[in-house]
């Protein structure tokens, strides 16, 4: 059984949005595996900085999909994206001198947790107001990789 398991209750109804939860559950049951196993922490660090860009590079696509269906609490969304990176890189770079990843439990656990969380309590919240909206639809498909990240 995977750490994180995708199934329908976490689908937000927009398939390249669900296809980007996949990929962000699979680099966390990554991590959680690495970090089980006690893997060298060079490894968990190339986990985890995939899962930092994957997370930068999603959240702004799912920023620009709220933005051109005119979700009204984007901005409050937005804070929650930002808290999370913060969250992140926190970990990432605790000090100058150290590179330590979080590859404690309890990191692992919060990731996870804050991930099903957001994406049930958050991203399901902006569903409603993708419907048929060919502007999602252009949003999501005409984002270049290279232009937000
Ligand atoms: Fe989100
Ligand atoms: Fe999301």
């Amino acid at each position: 059984m995977a750490f994180i398991q995708w199934d329908e209750s976490l689908s937000v109804g927009v398939p390249v949005i669900d296809g980007e939860h996949k990929s962000l559950i699979d680099c966390v049951n990554k991590l959680h595996e690495a970090t089980e196993s006690l893997k060298p922490q060079r490894t968990v660090s190339t986990i985890l900085d995939s899962f930092v860009d994957l997370v930068s590079y999603h959240f702004r696509r799912e920023e620009r999909v709220m933005r051109a269906t005119g979700y009204p609490d984007l901005e409050d969304h937005m804070a929650k994206h930002r808290e999370f990176e913060t969250y992140l890189l926190a970990n990432r770079h605790p000090s100058k001198e150290k590179a330590r990843p979080p590859s404690d439990r309890d990191a692992v656990n919060h990731i996870k947790q804050w991930l099903v969380d957001h994406i049930r309590n958050d991203d399901k919240l902006y569903a409603p107001y993708t419907g048929d909206n060919p502007a999602v639809v252009t949003a999501v498909y005409e984002t270049a990789v290279y232009e937000d990240v």
